[in-house]
This record gives C-alpha cells, sequence and structure tokens, in this order.
C-alpha cells in the first residue's frame, strides 16, 4: 500500500502516526514544508521518499507539486491528521479518484458553521449560531441570540480569537480584537462542563469511543494563566451522565458523513444535563489526547488509526482500565525554568499511578502558553477509580508550582 501522508514532521505528534502507518505496512510518502534534512530523526526512518513544498498551506501549489511527484506511481491513500490540511488531503483523494472522504464531507468537519446547519436540520441540539461578515452583521444576530454570546474564527484551533461576550458594551470592546477575521461564527453561549467525544472510526463506525472531561473549560484556561488545565479521560462511559453526549456524538458522526480515521468532538453538559455539541474534526484530538487514549485503554491507537485507514480493520482491545488524567503547567515569571516545586512529594505520594513526567526541567526555556496547550510540560497519571485520579490531578495542579526568571 502506498500512502502518500501530509505533514508528517509537523506538529509534534504526526511522527507518530508516520510510525503507525510503518508498522502495518505501508509504504509512507511525506508531504510538508519541513526540509527534508530538519525532519525529526523518529519520522525520517519510516518515510519511503520525502518531498519539501515552500508552503504547506497553499492548496492548489501543492496539488501541483504532488501530482508532479507522484505522475507514473500508483497510490492507494491520501492521508493526514492536521486540522488544516484535512480539506488538502480531500482535495488530493477527489483529483485521483481515490478511496475516503470526500471534499463536501470534510467541509461538514472543517467549517464550524456548515457543520452546525447540517447537525441542526438532522434535528441534533446545537448552539444557535450565524455567519457573519460584518459589524452589523453582528449586531443582527446579537439582537436575535442574546447574551451572553460567542464570537470566532469559522475554522479556528486552539481557541484563538475566541471570544465570550456578556453586553453590548461588551461587544464594542470585543469586534476590534476580531476585525481582521474576514467571517466569524456568532453563537449561543452554552454553560456547563466541556467534554470531548473522540473515536477511531471503520467504515463511518465507531471501532472504539472515549470521552475526556475538560477543567475548567479551554476558554476559560486559555485566558487565565494561573490556571493548569487537566484532561481527564472517564473509564466508565456507561454512567446516565453521559448518554446524552454518547448519542449526540454517533449521531454527528452518521450526519455528517464519517468515513475511516480519527475524529475529535467537542460537547456540553448543561447544569440540567442537556448534551449540547460544541464542534467536530475528521481528526485526532491534539494536545496529548491520543496518548490519553492509549493510557485508558493501554492499546496504541497510533497504530490501530493506521490499520484503520488503510486497510478498514481495527484490531486494539477496547476495554477501558483507567480514568487517566493530564495536567499541563505554566510557570510563573518569563525567562528559563529556574525550580520546580512540590514534584518529588506528589511522584511519591502517587507512586505507580504516574505514568509520565513531561515537565520541563530548569534550564529549559519557558514555552508561549497562549500558543500551546502544553505550556511548560504535562503530568499523566492515572487510576481505576474516579475519585482517586481526581485527587491526585487537584493535587498536582495546586500543589506543584514551577518558576521561571
Ligand atoms: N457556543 C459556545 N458556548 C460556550 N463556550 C464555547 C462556545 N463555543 C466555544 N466555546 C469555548 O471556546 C473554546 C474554543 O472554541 P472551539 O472549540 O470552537 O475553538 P477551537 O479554537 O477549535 O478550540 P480547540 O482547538 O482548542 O479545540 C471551547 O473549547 C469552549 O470552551
Ligand atoms: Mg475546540
Amino acid at each position: 500500500m502506498r500512502v502518500v501522508f501530509l505533514s508528517p514532521g509537523y506538529p509534534a505528534d504526526m511522527p507518530k502516526f508516520a510510525r503507525g502507518l510503518a508498522e502495518v505496512g505501508a509504504s509512507i510518502y511525506g508531504v510538508g514544508d519541513t526540509p527534508r534534512d530538519s525532519l525529526p530523526d523518529n519520522v525520517k526512518a519510516f518515510l519511503t521518499d520525502y518531498l519539501t513544498v515552500p508552503r504547506m498551506l497553499d492548496e492548489q501549489d501543492v496539488i501541483s507539486r504532488v501530482s508532479d511527484w507522484m505522475r507514473g506511481r500508483s497510490v492507494d491513500r491520501v492521508l493526514a491528521n492536521w486540522e488544516p490540511v484535512m480539506l488538502l488531503a480531500a482535495r488530493l483523494r477527489e483529483r485521483w479518484g481515490m478511496p475516503g472522504m470526500s471534499v463536501d464531507a470534510v467541509i461538514g468537519f472543517r467549517d464550524k458553521e456548515i457543520m452546525k446547519q447540517r447537525l441542526r436540520a438532522a434535528g441534533l441540539r446545537v448552539p444557535k449560531s450565524k455567519r457573519v461578515h460584518t459589524a452589523a452583521e453582528v449586531h443582527e444576530v446579537a439582537e436575535e441570540i442574546g447574551f451572553p454570546l460567542i464570537l470566532k474564527p469559522i475554522g479556528g484551533a486552539g481557541c484563538s480569537d475566541t471570544f465570550k461576550v456578556d453586553s453590548w458594551a461588551d461587544l464594542e470592546a470585543t469586534l476590534p480584537a476580531i476585525g481582521r477575521l474576514t467571517e466569524a461564527s456568532c453563537e449561543e453561549y452554552i454553560d456547563g462542563e466541556e467534554h470531548t467525544y473522540d473515536t477511531v472510526c471503520v467504515r463511518g463506525k465507531p471501532a472504539i469511543e472515549n470521552v475526556t472531561l475538560y477543567l475548567p473549560k479551554p476558554l476559560e484556561a486559555s485566558q487565565q494563566e494561573w490556571i493548569s488545565p487537566m484532561a481527564i479521560s472517564i473509564r466508565d462511559l456507561e454512567q446516565p451522565k453521559l448518554a446524552g453526549g454518547l448519542a449526540l456524538g454517533r449521531a454527528a458522526l452518521e450526519v455528517l458523513g464519517m468515513d475511516d480515521g480519527f475524529t475529535h468532538m467537542e460537547w456540553f453538559l448543561t447544569p440540567k444535563g442537556e448534551a449540547v455539541f460544541g464542534e467536530i474534526a475528521c481528526r485526532a484530538g491534539g494536545a496529548g489526547l491520543v496518548d490519553q487514549f492509549n493510557f485508558t485503554c493501554d492499546i496504541d491507537l497510533y497504530r490501530e488509526w493506521a490499520r484503520a485507514a488503510v486497510w478498514g480493520h481495527f484490531e486494539a482491545s477496547t476495554t477501558r482500565k483507567f480514568n487517566v488524567g493530564m495536567i499541563f503547567k505554566r510557570a510563573r515569571g518569563w525567562g528559563n525554568i529556574t525550580r520546580i516545586e512540590g514534584l518529588g512529594r506528589w511522584l511519591h505520594a502517587c507512586g505507580g499511578w504516574v505514568v509520565q513526567d513531561g515537565l520541563s526541567r530548569p534550564g529549559t526555556p519557558r514555552r508561549d502558553w497562549k500558543q500551546t496547550q502544553v505550556a511548560d510540560g504535562r503530568l499523566i497519571v492515572r487510576h481505576p477509580e474516579w475519585d482517586e485520579v481526581m485527587r491526585m490531578c487537584v493535587s498536582a495542579a495546586t500543589d506543584i508550582q514551577m518558576y521561571a526568571q
């Protein structure tokens, strides 16, 4: 099987998917804008060949370069797991008449207004929302929807340019901040706990599912630096309070025409217990969600995704063994990390339940917490009991402090 895999070297978790593809026997033709010599070693080893393009996000240019490069060679799949190139993958598939999701289907997972329209038309609970282009349109929609509301990009990621707006005065203050966008989504603010619904699908049906609880909501975590954001996968998916979210997720996959591969949805559980749609993508969740999924079931979804995407099979166990908590830390101060307090005590207290200590060590420059969820590193801890994992997560958030200077 010949697989064209887009952007195998960036972002940092892509080499793991390349490894998975190689392990299920695919020959990988990578395409990316990282120069070949700068590719991480952990991806070079898995590539049969690699094409460097000047700008990965210039779709027309990449399509013509890749077509020239592959001329005379047969290709069986075009795959990707990075949001900005999911449509490009679909365009290449369509051009070459290849199996996999169409451009139209991928648009339903990329455009935050089209996805909501399609789901709304199928009777699913999505926030009221409209696509807006001008300040006048925002005012009109705000009249209709009322406050609080959310203004966000149509194809955004990482909470960038996402704003909660509480009043007319707040709206006036926010408009300049999104002024450079040519279009945005203006939507009803949904109160409640925010969860993910993640899957690997085969022919559109989930072969495995996961639900992770974000603490706090990503939008809040993206505004307050002192917060240590947490994401905890939930071992027991049978509990009644999750039933609405699981049903919503399964229905969304059906309506949007999912095929093979990862999906990553976000949804809200309101104080009244209603499940409300947030957004969905037809790729793996970022910021460690695949690792967390793997630790939950003790499996390797980098490889199983590849098996599903290339061969249409899924073989990993779906037995859920653990609740898995990820805690992301942000140091106090700027410059280089100088010391970490409380880590030794925490590691000792948690014993064997810690599965990853990925905190940046003294001497490492601070990362920009607004740009990357991983910030100054993360800890991963797991336990079969929810209360136990929660206790360890809260302790990591409050009892471990990092300092920079
Ligand atoms: N309608 C809404 N009601 C309440 N909160 C919302 C709403 N839309 C977005 N948010 C908040 O803003 C965050 C970012 O929005 P969204 O997930 O649509 O954008 P994103 O930039 O793709 O995020 P990411 O890449 O971090 O998943 C959400 O995780 C949620 O916390
Ligand atoms: Mg999101």
